[in-house]
């Protein structure tokens, strides 16, 4: 479906994998192919981490935990030139996680998100990033959720669209919208159709909102059935697409 629209192209990333200024980069990691890692992924988590694990009803959600935070931190530690289990976070009033502020790197910014057994985790440096990835499914994409989340001028975007492109259309909008929430750490704390994106599948994506000068909004395919966006700060900068499963190049 998002096939025809976009595709991404998911690299093997450099070791270690140095970040411009000018860039942002997106991590996808298959939290399911990872199994074998998992008691690995798990002795690296800090205790509230682990504490949380603990919380879950179903093993697979707590599989999926475990194995978004060990790759995370796994990342972040890759950029911060430490050990995965040292990484310290910090959260902001609306629990939006970063890098704590003792570290010596702690101009690196990043964003996670998870999706039905896929994680997406952008990493920039000295500019605030939000991400966000949605497995696809149509039966979520009706009017009724519209009309509860999106915008007025979303929801008359979205008409726009010809039937047989509405799902992909919706998710964009999905995606985008939660991206930009989660870039600027708001989260719950503004409400949804107090901005606009635009969700024409290939078209560039826009903004409108009281802040839209200070953001760049991007979509891109993460896997085959998912969608996904990255909103980033400033306007020039350039994304970098790398795929935990292959694993570091060794130069
Ligand atoms: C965090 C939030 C922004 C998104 O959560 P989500 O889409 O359910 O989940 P995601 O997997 O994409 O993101 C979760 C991660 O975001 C991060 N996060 C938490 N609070 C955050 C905040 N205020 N800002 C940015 N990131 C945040 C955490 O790393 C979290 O991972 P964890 O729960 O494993 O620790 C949350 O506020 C939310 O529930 N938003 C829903 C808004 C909505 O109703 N959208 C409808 C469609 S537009």
């Amino acid at each position: 479906m998002t096939d025809r629209v976009f595709s991404t192209d998911w690299r093997r990333a450099p070791a270690p994998p140095r970040i411009r200024e000018n860039e942002i980069h997106v991590w996808r990691a298959q939290l399911d192919a990872e199994q074998a890692l998992l008691p690995g992924l798990e002795a690296i988590l800090a205790p509230e981490e682990k504490s949380r694990a603990g919380r879950f009803v179903f093993p697979r959600d707590r599989v999926h935990f475990v194995a978004a935070h060990g790759i995370l931190r796994i990342i972040l530690a890759s950029y911060l030139s430490m050990p995965a289990k040292d990484v310290m976070f910090r959260y902001g009033p609306q629990k939006k996680p970063a890098i704590g502020l003792d570290h010596s790197e702690s101009t690196v910014r990043f964003s996670l998100s998870h999706s039905h057994g896929l994680a997406v985790c952008a990493v920039a440096r000295g500019r605030e990033v939000g991400v966000d990835v949605e497995a696809i499914r149509p039966e979520v994409a009706g009017e009724d959720i519209a009309e509860r989340f999106f915008s007025p001028r979303e929801r008359a975007e979205l008409r726009l669209l010809p039937p047989d492109r509405r799902v992909e259309g919706f998710f964009l909008c999905w995606t985008l919208k939660e991206a930009y929430i989660k870039a600027r750490s708001v989260g719950l704390g503004i409400p949804l159709d107090s901005f606009d994106v635009s969700l024409m599948p290939g078209q560039p994506k826009g903004l409108i909102s009281p802040d839209s000068d200070r953001w760049t909004l991007r979509s891109f395919q993460p896997a085959p059935g998912y969608a996904g966006a990255v909103v980033g700060e400033g306007k020039n900068w350039e994304l970098r697409y790398w795929d935990w499963n292959l694993g570091l190049a060794q130069k």
